[in-house]
């Protein structure tokens, strides 16, 4: 979408929708309180109110109470407000920036909303006899101090989109190859990111047990893909981990069939770590990233691995695999082993790893399990300020117990039903060294969100978080 900043009259403006903000207990802006159909508008939150200025088409939407104001409502209405303009069939959108307390988030909020709002999954039906309308326009009407947060907002919000499109692709067109093909994308669109591409030949050279014995049940070759950015800045370089299961039946510890389909989304945190890489390389943020992602289906065959089998991870570390089905664990272990050697000095991981968080935690918030208290504090601050709510969970040594195997060193099952969550996360945090890390289980909150910003389906979790991280964190 084409976003700019312009500090002029309503007006002026001309887009083809114009969009205003009402408090509950504000009124409209002088220019404005003349449009006819404004008189019976009210500052309700979440309302839309139509008007006419002369023959421009406004919308009128209520905010709420002005002391209720934050960046969430506005990212709310801001949706609303972008799916109302293709209703109305607008290919461009103006918005008054409304009175805020930190207007550059502000800013931020309705750029984010709007894109966030106006997207749609492009899919596989055949086109229909109209095209629709895309709102491909966004005039904000602000002073020029918001303009670098809007620009911050239109490549984050479009880099959570593409996120949603990998995440959407099903699994016959989303391969562990196309994973990794992103990455070579993002990598010759920018001089300061490289990309690395590890297959099953260099898997078993460097004896990447995990990576190995999740792909072994199925056909399509799995990948380990790095994506480098230099960026430069006097801080630690940050690692992203993300997981990249393209999808997941359970393997032999096979999942229910009902809902299975959901499991092409098991690559929602390789989606976000590519894509927020992306968005990281094109504001230039001065921070040096690398970014592991293992990618492959896990499928049952008479080839696959099977519950009791004993694997070798990257670090030397033997585990048993006594679920199949809990093979996330097994590919990050890898990665997270590799990325520490190829110079992480931070750790965040990002994947859909277990079920029992959405137990915990909905669709609300992701879960955040950390080794380091100034790392889970960023991703807090992070979160607060993207809007991507995350949650901390606990570690303790009585869930590390849990994970002992019998025979291996691990157990990829906890041997007691207890804190799926968090002996997920006790057995990642044997694979980082003393690195300070924290994961971010997101098998909540990748999709069914059902947020007016986020949609029904994939949301694109964690690429908003990991941006504003990397702001925090950038010298
Ligand atoms: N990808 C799933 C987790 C998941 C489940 C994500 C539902 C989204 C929705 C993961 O690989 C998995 O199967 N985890 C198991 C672990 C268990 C066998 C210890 C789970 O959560 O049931
Ligand atoms: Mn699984
Ligand atoms: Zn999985």
């Amino acid at each position: 979408m084409n976003v700019d900043v312009r500090e002029i009259e309503h007006s002026e403006a001309d887009a083809e929708l114009l969009a205003v903000g009402l408090y509950e207990d504000g009124s409209l802006a002088d220019g404005l309180a003349g449009a006819s159909g404004a008189e019976a508008a009210k500052g309700d939150y979440k309302s839309l109110s139509p008007a006419f200025l002369g023959d421009r088409r406004v919308l009128i939407a209520g905010l709420g109470k002005r002391a209720d104001a934050d960046p969430e409502r506005l990212r709310v209405v801001a949706a609303l407000v972008a799916k109302e303009a293709a209703r109305l069939r607008a290919g461009s959108l103006a918005w008054a920036l409304p009175e805020a307390d930190d207007p550059r988030a502000a800013a931020e909020a309705i750029v984010a909303g709007t894109i966030l709002g106006a997207y749609r999954f492009e899919g596989f039906k055949k086109p229909p006899p109209e095209q629709p309308v895309r709102l491909d326009s966004l005039t904000l009407l602000a002073g020029d101090e918001v303009a670098a947060a809007a620009e911050a907002a239109r490549v984050y919000a479009e880099a959570a989109n593409r996120a949603r499109d990998l995440q959407s692709t099903p699994a016959n067109f989303a391969k562990p190859e196309d994973l990794a093909a992103r990455a070579e994308e993002i990598a010759a669109g920018s001089d300061a990111v490289s990309a690395e591409i590890l297959g099953p030949d260099q898997l078993r050279e460097k004896g990447m047990g995990g990576l190995l014995a999740v792909s072994q049940g199925g056909p399509v070759e799995p990948r380990l893909i790095v994506l480098r950015y230099s960026g430069g800045g006097s801080g630690p370089t940050l690692g992203l981990v993300g997981k990249g299961v393209t999808f997941d039946t359970g393997g032999i510890s096979l999942k229910p069939g009902a809902g299975m389909h959901e499991m092409k989304y098991d690559m929602s945190g390789a989606a976000a770590v590519l894509e927020s890489v992306a968005a990281i390389a094109e504001l230039g943020l001065g921070i040096d990233l690398v970014a592991v992602v293992p990618s492959t289906e896990n499928m049952p065959s008479g080839t696959a691995v099977k519950p009791g089998d004993v694997i070798t991870q990257y670090n030397g570390v033997t585990v048993e695999v006594n679920n199949t089905d809990a093979e996330g664990r097994l590919i990050l272990a890898d990665a997270l082993a590799y990325a520490v050697e190829l110079g992480a000095e931070r750790l965040v991981d990002l994947a859909t790893l277990t079920g029992a968080v959405t137990i915990a935690l909905g669709s609300t918030y992701a879960a955040v399990i950390a080794n380091d208290d100034e790392l889970a504090a960023a991703l807090a601050a992070a979160s607060a300020r993207s809007g991507e709510l995350t949650w901390r969970l606990p570690l303790h040594p009585e869930f590390k117990e849990l994970m002992k195997g019998k025979v291996a060193d691990l157990s990829n099952l906890g041997s007691q039903r207890k804190a799926g969550t968090i002996t997920a996360a006790s057995f990642l945090e044997e694979f980082v060294d003393a690195t300070p890390w924290a994961h971010v289980d997101i098998a909540g909150t990748a999709w069914d969100v059902g947020r007016e910003y986020t949609g029904k389906e994939a949301s694109g979790f964690g690429v908003r978080l990991l941006v504003e991280l990397a702001r925090e964190l950038a010298g």
